[in-house]
């Protein structure tokens, strides 16, 4: 079902919620601060200091240009010109500044009297205003009463969802491969991490299906899950992206199985497209003529969120400005239903209360600033600027490693084109034939990721001469750390695991490596 037929609320989801979910009450005093911010209200109820005594009068702040980058690359440029724009700052940015004073001068406006007091933890109003525009406009969840509430970033995000409808002892369904973060906030609590299966577009149905038909609770030692963590863009680690018929099946399998599904999605707008090798790429049309607001706001790129599949209100949404804004802001937003957004309002009212009141001040003074299309340009070029980044990091690749490509039909990367990466022949006067090349033992594997950051790759520990003396994961450490000693920080596969595993359990042997934050002098 989608947005067109938006006919129903969500549906009553409150046997899912936490013993300590549910026994949250209104903090007392935050009780009385839905009254603040109405017009002619006398209010001498709270705590609040004073804002003549703010030492801020005003802030402000310069912001560049929403189509500071472009939104095609320019494939008549020289490459040498194109290399330094990717990787070099540019001294001629256009900007344009903002400042908010003290108190608002019309009715509406930000003010720091206001921005700078404590804060409802559902955001402030403005702020909130241009959120709910844009999950309204882009993501289109297909329930009626959906909510938005602020949050400090996905982290926090997390870290409160797991309060709010995790018990101790409780089953959390992720993928085998997962972000260490998420497992590491969930596991003291007493979550044990259930992993699923992946193949090249993430979480695999038919493995979520099997683990959920059978489950057994006296051999598991739990009841069935009734949670789901998933990034399903761009996943950290292994970088691999759901199609949306994967997210319709997953849904679906949710619905039947009654499971909220944890969409933690930091990287749905670095969305970059299928690899083309440098020697296959042309020029691509001009998106902007595509672009239209709504569904297919990224032309052929478009994959639709779990959330707008969401006719029940079972998805939790966790959106962050950290990777299309900047992560210092420590802001992002949660899209749920409103009983979700009622508990979890509850649980920031006694723990961040609210993110900073400068964050919401500065974030919504930029996308007032840049207006809605202004923001969704920013979106559309900043997905481009990754995608020159991850193309020009695996063209080196191609460049260093002969790269074979194969159809990878077995494990996390099957459905996927493989590339293989052996040792290209060094000059010598012997000359290797292209067959010699080719049958020449593959050091690593990956997948070119169409989003997100991160090239995960498989080492072929197997055949490395210490194999057979150290094992899988002595072996990725000794190979992790020499070549962190040599000065260059990948991150051991091995702390992706969902679940740890003995020490020469098969599988072990990758590395993450993080493409989008290169300087000229760390690829080269
Ligand atoms: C999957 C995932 N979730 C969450 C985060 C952190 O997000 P935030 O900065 O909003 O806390 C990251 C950042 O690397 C991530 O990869």
């Amino acid at each position: 079902m989608l947005s067109n037929e938006k006919s129903t609320d969500a549906l009553d989801l409150s046997h899912h919620l936490s013993k300590v979910g549910k026994a949250r009450h209104t903090s007392p005093l935050k009780g009385l601060q839905k009254y603040m911010g109405k017009p002619g209200l006398i209010s001498l109820a709270g705590g609040l200091p004073n804002a003549a005594y703010f030492p801020f009068s005003s802030v402000s702040g310069e912001i560049l240009a929403p189509d500071s980058f472009p939104l095609k690359t320019d494939f008549e440029e020289s490459s040498l010109s194109w290399f330094w724009k990717l990787f070099s700052r540019s001294d001629k940015e256009r900007t344009s500044t903002f400042t908010v004073g003290k108190y608002s001068k019309r009715p509406g406006d930000l003010d720091l009297e206001n921005g700078l007091q404590y804060g409802l933890a559902t955001g402030q109003p403005k702020l909130n205003e241009v959120i709910r525009e844009f999950v309204g406009k882009v993501f289109q969840p297909a329930y009626k009463n959906w909510t938005t509430l602020v949050h400090t970033g996905n982290t926090d995000a997390w870290f409160k969802t797991v309060q709010t409808i995790l018990n101790p002892g409780e089953g959390l369904i992720v993928s085998e491969w997962t972000y260490p973060s998420a497992m590491a906030s969930a596991q003291p609590f007493g979550i044990i991490p259930v992993p699923v299966g992946m193949d090249s577009e993430g979480m695999s149905s038919i493995s979520l299906r099997e683990t959920l038909s059978e489950w057994d609770e006296s051999a598991r030692g739990m009841p069935r899950p009734h949670v789901m963590y998933t990034v399903p863009v761009g996943q950290n680690p292994t970088g691999t992206t759901m199609g949306i018929q994967r997210k319709k099946e997953i849904y679906d399998i949710c619905v039947e199985y009654d499971i909220i599904i944890v969409e933690d999605d930091p990287y749905y707008f670095l969305q970059q497209g299928k690899y083309v090798p440098k020697s296959d790429r042309v020029a691509e049309p001009d998106t902007d003529d595509e672009f239209t607001l709504e569904p297919a706001m990224f032309g052929t790129y478009s994959i639709l969120t779990i959330l707008r599949l969401d006719y029940q209100g079972r998805v939790i949404r966790l959106d962050t400005f950290s990777k299309t804004v900047c992560p210092g802001s420590r802001l992002g937003w949660f899209t749920c239903n409103p009983m979700f957004a009622e508990r979890l309002e509850r649980t920031a009212e006694t723990s961040s209360q609210a993110p900073s009141g400068f964050t919401q001040i500065y974030v919504a003074s930029l996308l007032l600033k840049w207006h809605y299309e202004g923001y969704i340009r920013w979106l559309k070029a900043l997905r481009l600027q990754y995608k020159q980044r991850r193309d020009y990091f695996l063209d080196c690749f191609a460049d260093e490693f002969h790269l074979k490509a194969t159809l990878s039909t077995e494990g996390y990367t099957a459905g996927a084109h493989i590339y293989h990466a052996s040792l290209k022949p060094k000059r010598s006067f012997v000359l290797l034939s292209e067959k010699d090349v080719a049958y020449s033992k593959p050091l690593f594997s990956f997948v070119p990721p169409s989003s997100g950051m991160f090239l995960w790759l498989e080492l072929h520990l197997d055949d490395h001469p210490s194999f057979s003396s150290l094992g899988y994961k002595a072996l990725e450490m000794k190979l992790w750390t020499e070549i962190a000693d040599a000065g260059v920080l990948f991150a051991p596969g091995a702390m992706f695991f969902a679940t740890p595993v003995e020490d020469d359990t098969p599988g072990y042997g990758h590395f993450r490596i993080s493409f989008s934050n290169s300087t000229v002098s760390s690829i080269l």
